[in-house]
């Protein structure tokens, strides 16, 4: 059983849930992607949905697929958000934007009256904060605004080494915003709340991984022998 079964058996179940005329926000990532390619078969089989792409390359495997697209400024409010998650807890909180799509990823969401996200159970934790946290920054006034995250992050209790993301060539990753991104590697995470407030009031902040109170059920995949065996944490 491979990364690529259980992610298609998590986008499978999330495929179900949805119907004709329903407004989907369509997420970023190779699980969602996953996700893509099952949409795509439905609408070719006649299911009539519009979606609105978390990202550029979405945007193109959803034009490849034949899934018709939307933005939010025709179409403000959503029905369903299907996305993956890098990580998240029992209570659906969730770390995002290891694929840098995170600000697109949380504006749909937040439009969206339902957001359901679909991984791999691995991915399911009792702390968030292994994975490196992604924060989203302007590029104007970089180096005051990492200094200030920095104490930010301080403030909320964490601790850990923040870099500069960057791109395969070694140049710095731009995200389809035009911004930077600072991975946090905070470990563990006390209070997501407290840390995401703290963020919020750095100037230069566009946006940051942490999805708190947006997420109503998670569709999680692991390999049980040979099978993938999927479970449902909240609602989906
Ligand atoms: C994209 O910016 C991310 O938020 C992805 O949703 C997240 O990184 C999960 O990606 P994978 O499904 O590729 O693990």
């Amino acid at each position: 059983m491979s990364g690529p079964d259980l992610r298609r058996a998590a986008a499978a179940r999330a495929v179900d849930l949805v119907a004709d005329g329903m407004r989907l926000g369509i997420g970023t990532g190779t699980t969602a992607n996953a996700f893509v390619l099952l949409l795509g078969e439905r609408v070719r089989a006649g299911l009539d949905v519009i979606g609105v792409p978390t990202s550029e390359a979405t945007r193109a495997a959803c034009e490849a697929e034949g899934i018709p697209l939307t933005s939010l400024e025709e179409c403000p409010e959503l029905d369903l958000t299907i996305d993956g998650a890098d990580e998240l807890d029992d209570q659906l909180r969730l770390i995002k934007g290891g694929g840098g799509a995170l600000l697109r990823e949380k504006i749909v969401a937040h439009a969206s009256r339902r957001m359901v996200v679909i991984a791999d159970a691995a991915k399911h934790v009792a702390k968030l904060g292994a994975f490196p946290l992604p924060i989203e920054v302007n590029l104007f006034g970089f180096g005051a605004t990492f200094k200030a995250v920095q104490k930010a992050i301080e403030a909320a209790g964490c601790a850990g080494e923040l870099t500069l993301r960057k791109a395969s060539g070694g140049q710095p990753f731009v995200t389809d915003g035009g911004h930077a991104i600072v991975d946090a590697r905070l470990g563990a995470i006390a209070d997501p709340e407290r840390l995401s407030a703290m963020l919020w009031a750095v100037p230069g902040v566009v946006e940051h991984g942490l999805f708190l109170g947006l997420a109503s059920g998670a569709i999680l995949a692991e390999a049980r022998g040979d099978e993938a065996v999927v479970t449902v944490l909240g609602t989906a």
